[in-house]
């Protein structure tokens, strides 16, 4: 069964002990979940990722993690980054390009081809960020999340993007990508996500604000 991914984007939230509350929380709650048609992959920030890790290991939840960034270089001597090497230790995915890092820190489109890069060496999976159809997608990229600025629900308009247009967008870069997964990012949340059930090419979701609490979380996932 191809299984729908949730990626949950917890940006620059949560203290270590906070995320450790959120992932308790999650193990009491998410036998009202069903398991089998889903792939739960949770972004925490760097400091947070061990712990969720070893959480997740203790209570055995089906649960993957991604690093929300990565240098652009392998290790060494650059202050202030978190390379591949000290990523993988801990999480399985990285997500690239995201829009914030373009606008808050200037991340450029060949940033972004470094940063793929490394994260390939380092064995991680790569989900690329997007912003429009015509954003350039590299080939390290494992799966693609679409997030028009403006649908994400802290940054923009917040106006989740229309079913109809994510079909469009999603035949436009699957002529080039068809062995990528796609991912619709932008303002999703349990009240609209069902809305997205038609469209074929969608492989999940990524999450930012609805992911932040277990409660909201929870009930987003119950959907599907
Ligand atoms: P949002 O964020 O769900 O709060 O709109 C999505 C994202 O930026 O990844």
């Amino acid at each position: 069964m191809n299984k729908k991914i949730f990626v949950a984007n917890w940006k620059s939230h949560k203290t270590v002990a906070e995320s450790y509350d959120f992932i308790s929380q999650l193990r009491e709650m998410i036998s009202t979940v069903n398991l089998d048609n889903k792939e739960i992959i949770i972004a925490p920030s760097f400091p947070s990722l061990m712990v969720c890790h070893d959480a997740i290991v203790k209570f055995l939840l089906p649960i993957k993690l991604a690093a929300q960034n990565i240098s652009s270089f392998a290790e060494g001597a650059y202050t202030g980054e978190v390379n591949g090497k000290q990523i993988k230790e801990f999480a399985d995915y990285v997500i690239i390009g995201h829009s914030e890092r373009k606008r808050y820190y200037h991340e450029t489109e060949g940033d972004v081809e470094s940063k793929v890069k490394e994260a390939k060496d380092a064995g991680l999976t790569v989900i690329q960020c997007i912003q429009d159809q015509n954003s350039q997608i590299h080939g390290g990229a494992d799966v693609v999340a679409y997030e028009p600025p403006n649908a994400i629900s802290t940054f923009g308009v917040g106006e989740p993007e229309n079913p109809d247009r994510i079909k469009e967008v999603f035949s436009k870069i699957s002529e080039d990508t068809n062995e990528k997964k796609l991912l619709y990012g932008g303002s999703v949340d349990s009240k609209n996500i069902k809305s997205y059930a038609e469209i074929d090419k969608c492989s999940g979701f990524l999450i930012g604000g609805a992911s932040l609490k277990p409660d909201s979380f929870i009930d987003l996932l119950s959907q599907w």
